[in-house]
């Protein structure tokens, strides 16, 4: 288990007419990542962002760390083109390729991180194929059916959140377990008690005035339930 976490504010929720704005006032809000979802209206039902749309942040001046959420099929050529644009991390749904650790790989040789999603009724048993595991560095858990951010966090996420979580430990590799989906305030506790490491967060972020205050009493929330894992060890 990972002592660190790390915010991921979810820039769907974002104002996109002022994206590099949206982005520079998170960071200074204390942002660790930023998660950008690619969605391509065939995969999920929803159009959104691409490369061309990384490349302008990176031209822009942003260096933080972006993890590209990638719910798209085919994704092959896509994900040569974000490693291209810079991403530092790509997760893809395991359902949208045939070449999951193909592409794995190719992300990994790429200096990239390598993550895999999974949405509320993908199997986890993905996570007890070595083969699978030994080539990534991040789990996506994802609580909502991906497509749309402001969906209600689902419950169910959070058992999960801990079998992956064990499944993970057990398996003794350093893979960082991610939750994408209706985080807020009010449950942002039990999901980082439940195992999670990186807190995907859109709209409960974007939605609010005060961005730093918010981030902070996440992060606040967060602290206080690791504090209390390790009490219960
Ligand atoms: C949903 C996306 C999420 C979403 C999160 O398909 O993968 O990243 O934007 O947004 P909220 O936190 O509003 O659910
Ligand atoms: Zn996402």
């Amino acid at each position: 288990m990972n002592n660190n976490f790390f915010i991921s504010p979810s820039i769907l929720a974002a104002n996109f007419a002022n994206l590099g704005e949206e982005i520079r006032k998170v960071i200074d809000a204390g942002a660790d990542i930023i998660h950008f979802d690619a969605m391509d209206n065939h995969y999920v039902p929803n159009l959104s962002i691409g490369p061309i749309v990384l490349k302008s942040i990176r031209k822009d001046g942003i260096i933080i760390p972006i993890e590209v959420h990638l719910m798209a099929k085919p994704i092959d050529e896509l994900v040569v083109s974000f490693i291209k644009t810079k991403a530092n991390c790509i997760i893809f749904h395991p359902e949208s390729t045939k070449n999951v650790n193909f592409l794995l790989k190719l992300i990994r040789k790429n200096n990239c991180k390598a993550g895999l999603a999974f949405t509320l009724t993908t199997s986890l048993n993905y996570l007890k194929n070595k083969n699978i595991v030994k080539n990534l560095d991040i789990v996506l858990i994802m609580s909502v059916s991906p497509g749309f951010s402001g969906q209600k966090f689902q419950k169910s996420a959070i058992k999960r959140l801990k079998i992956a979580r064990k499944l993970i430990d057990d398996s003794g590799y350093n893979i960082l377990i991610g939750i994408d989906g209706g985080v807020n305030d009010d449950n942002i506790y039990d999901v980082a008690y439940a195992g999670a490491d990186i807190f995907v967060i859109g709209s409960s972020i974007f939605s609010k005035n005060n961005y730093f205050k918010t981030i902070k009493n996440m992060k606040k929330k967060i602290k206080s339930a690791k504090i209390n894992i390790l009490k219960n060890l």
